[in-house]
């Protein structure tokens, strides 16, 4: 459930009009639904409460410190990926003791920063990453402590751009071999490897992945274990799907299912990752119409936001919902089956203004006949929206709107033309 929704054929978010919202801030805008990033943090941190996971909210997905310090707020700790991540998390009121950083080309002042800021477990990904965190910690008389990132290898389950746990992505430990890397571990001066890491992907709409990576991790805690490795964490990363179509996403109470009974038996305490799940639908992209026209057979929508300010249909191949702000009489508010056919509709592409033919939002959608000036809503595009976006085409970046009830406000001004220089005039 989200806080966007029509009242008299107008959307609003939450108790506010989009299209109050447009000639406020103008377009192409994020707008974000506090009540409904709430919400989604809430029904993961209610499902697995029985296990106290320490939920580190993935700051990739949407890094806009004002929402992470909501997050904060509600006692969410920090998944970073990079040291400017790192820097982001700490700016919304992160701390180190519950941050987690990961990925696999960690360099040696990024491990030194972390250090520093207390960054409590460390996502291996590799030996000589390990070797690099044992090198940087000793320099610094401290003790770093790792979890041991695994590849579990397990069959596909999502857009192979997006599957972390299949074989020969460039993430995780070989399941194969990771036992061999770890007995060399065993006893290091600076390393204490005390947990298991494992991302499975992202977007994931079904706990089985989930069910087979638990069995596969509980076999390694224990061959960890008689090694001499002391594995207190777990950390199951993220990747819980979210509703893109329509209602086809797990709650996170299944997933819980799949994976609370594993870690009890194990005996560890439960990190998450999860970013999609909170961020993605409390978020929308609204547009505004620039031209319509018709050509090669096709009805083309030209809008003012593009694949620099939303990239996943292009990069992903992502179905996103659009439809109109205000939509006519004629037609569903909104339609239950965005892919069904739908009356008084045309099929369109839904591009954008960058010079690229991989420009568009969506292709071959129903939408009612638009004109000038009218407003789109692009559906749940609070995750990896703004936070891919850049400025190709010499396109500013969008502003972002908080909605609260009857409130909004500026969290993120809309940049200006001398925004899209400053780095290279300042040089
Ligand atoms: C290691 C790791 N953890 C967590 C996430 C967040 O995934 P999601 O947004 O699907 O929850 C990602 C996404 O790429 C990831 O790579």
């Amino acid at each position: 459930m989200d806080h966007f929704a029509y009242r008299n054929r107008v959307l609003h978010c939450e108790d506010v009009s989009l299209p109050d919202l447009a000639e406020t801030y103008g377009t192409p805008l994020y707008v974000y639904s506090k009540a409904t990033l709430l919400r989604h943090l809430r029904e993961i941190q209610t499902a697995f409460a029985e296990l106290e996971p320490t939920i580190c909210y993935s700051i990739k997905t949407n890094g806009n410190i004002h929402l992470a310090k909501l997050m904060a707020d509600e006692g969410a700790g920090f998944d970073v990926t990079s040291g400017g991540e790192l820097y982001r998390a700490l700016k919304a009121g992160g701390v180190g003791s519950k941050i987690v950083f990961a990925g696999v080309g960690k360099t040696d002042p990024e491990i030194r920063t972390a250090l520093e800021n207390g960054v409590f477990l460390f996502n291996v990904e590799s030996e000589g990453e390990l070797l690099a965190i044992g090198d940087v910690a000793k320099s610094m008389g401290k003790t770093a402590q790792v979890a041991l990132r695994v590849n579990p290898d397990l069959p596909p389950k999502t857009h192979a751009k997006t599957d972390t746990s299949v074989k020969g992505v460039k993430f995780g430990l070989d399941i194969d071999t990771v036992l061999e890397f770890a007995q060399k571990m065993v006893g290091h001066p600076s390393v204490r490897v005390v947990g298991l890491h494992m991302h499975l992907g992202s977007p994931i709409l079904s706990a089985e992945p989930y069910r087979q990576g638990v069995e596969k991790g509980l076999i390694l805690i224990d061959k960890l274990r008689q090694q001499g490795h002391k594995i207190e964490w777990w950390n199951m990363g993220g990747g819980f799907g979210i509703h893109y179509r329509k209602q086809e996403a797990l709650p996170a109470a299944a997933f819980a299912e799949a994976i609370v009974p594993g870690v009890k038996k194990a005996g560890c305490k439960l990190i998450l990752e999860p970013g999609r799940f909170v961020v993605g639908n409390a978020g929308i992209l609204v547009s505004r119409v620039i031209y319509t026209k018709d050509s090669g057979g096709k009805h083309f929508v030209i809008q003012d936001a593009a694949m620099n300010d939303l990239i996943r249909p292009t990069l992903y191949d992502s179905f996103h919902r659009i439809w109109p702000v205000q939509p006519a009489e004629n037609v569903p508010c909104p339609p239950a089956d965005y892919e069904a056919e739908i009356p008084n509709t045309v099929k369109c592409d839904v591009v954008g203004p960058v010079c690229e033919s991989g420009d568009f939002l969506a292709k071959n959608r129903a939408l009612p006949r638009l004109t000038r000036g009218d407003l789109l809503a692009t559906f749940s595009a609070g995750a990896y929206g703004m936070a891919m976006s850049s400025n190709y085409n010499g396109r500013p970046r969008a502003a972002e709107v908080l909605v609260d009830g009857a409130t909004h406000r500026l969290i993120r001004r809309r940049e200006t033309y001398e925004d899209l220089v400053r780095p290279e005039v300042e040089t």
